[in-house]
């Protein structure tokens, strides 16, 4: 028969939907730009994200979800109810499916009764919450119903989470809002300290991705970035390098490893020793910073696993509940 059951990673950066049986659906970021009059939806996803920080003021580019919190109620739902409808092609007359979606663990009470609501009124029959590590660690195939110690590290746009899984349950779980976003803050308050330049939020991704590092490389790599000169106030161009770059970020790095420590600190002792024989798997787009897997493993000593398709972990985990009742049931509320 046919199924119209989707699985949703609703991530403070990226929104990514799973149709059963198909897979992946749609993969966009969580911007909204509305018409700041009249408060209608202008764009959605990736046309959105291109009009932050350069929309005039009749438009304002939102991201929803900042900070690994729903800032925006309403909008965010209405990011929900557009991506539900353009997965099923805007069609009215579908069986109405079941949604699961994945949440940042954090998320209060009423943050949950919203990501509800707005499911429930994009047409969703059924609703079921999936805490976002416990998904990651389904979706990279981590064995989380055996009686071992499974640990994961997620680390997205908004929050880095780190979870130690046994037995389909979550033992352990510690999350803090210090991931991509930061990183990306962090090199904007870095160029304006020491070169007076300001740069964008989007510049600065670029910076991250483009020489970001979190452990030093074989090889220098620098990049020309260009930006608002705050004393003389014109466009002007610098160049900046990897080693500027690892140093704007070394706070966030610092307390990205404090917070795995302190989640192996509380680790009970038989589930620690799994940890030490199995490892750890990190996902999520922030791990993508190269040398991440370095510097995991010299503050740890852990052997550390970086997940094949970090950005789709999520989504993937939340989708195999679609096809596994049994599992659903076990994991999400
Ligand atoms: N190649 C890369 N190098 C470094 N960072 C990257 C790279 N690609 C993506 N990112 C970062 O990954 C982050 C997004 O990751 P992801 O999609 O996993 O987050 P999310 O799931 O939306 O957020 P959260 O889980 O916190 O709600 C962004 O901060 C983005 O800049
Ligand atoms: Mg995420």
């Amino acid at each position: 028969m046919f199924s119209s059951d989707i699985a949703i990673d609703l991530g403070t950066a990226n929104t990514l939907v799973f149709v059963k049986n198909k897979g992946i659906c749609l993969r966009e970021p969580s911007v909204v730009a509305l018409n700041t009059l009249t408060k209608e939806i202008q764009a959605v996803g990736a046309e959105a994200k291109q009009m932050l920080g350069r929309a005039p003021a009749s438009i304002e580019a939102i991201r929803p979800m900042k900070d690994g919190v729903i800032a925006h109620f309403e909008v965010t739902q209405q990011m929900i109810r557009h991506f539900i409808q353009k997965v099923h092609n805007n069609r009215k007359s579908m069986v109405r499916p079941r949604v699961v979606i994945a949440a940042p663990s954090g998320i209060t009470q009423v943050e949950k009764r919203a990501v509800r609501d707005s499911a429930e009124s994009a047409g969703a029959r059924e609703v079921f919450l999936v805490e976002e590590p416990m998904a990651a660690a389904i979706g990279v195939d981590l064995p989380i119903e055996e009686p071992s110690g499974n640990m994961i590290i997620d680390i997205g746009g908004g929050t880095t989470e780190v979870a130690i899984i046994s037995m389909s349950g979550i033992v352990y779980s510690k999350s803090v809002r210090v991931a991509g976003d930061e990183m990306d803050e962090a090199i904007v308050n870095y160029v304006k300290r020491k070169y007076n330049l300001l740069i964008g939020e989007r510049t600065a991704e670029n910076i991250k991705i483009q020489i970001g590092t979190a452990y030093p490389l074989d090889q220098r790599v620098t990049m020309e970035i260009k930006g608002r000169d705050l004393v003389a106030g014109i466009p002007k161009t610098l160049v900046l390098s990897d080693e500027e770059v690892r140093e704007a970020l070394q706070e966030t790095f610092s307390t990205i490893v404090e917070t795995v420590k302190i989640a192996l600190e509380r680790t009970p002792p038989e589930l620690a020793a799994d940890i030490v024989d199995k490892g750890v798997v990190v996902t999520g787009g922030g791990s993508l910073i190269k040398g991440l897997d370095i510097l995991l493993r010299e503050a740890t000593g852990l052997p550390i696993t970086l997940a094949e398709d970090p950005l789709s972990a999520v989504a993937l985990g939340a989708g195999k509940l679609l096809s596994n009742h049994k599992l659903l049931k076990k994991v999400t509320f």
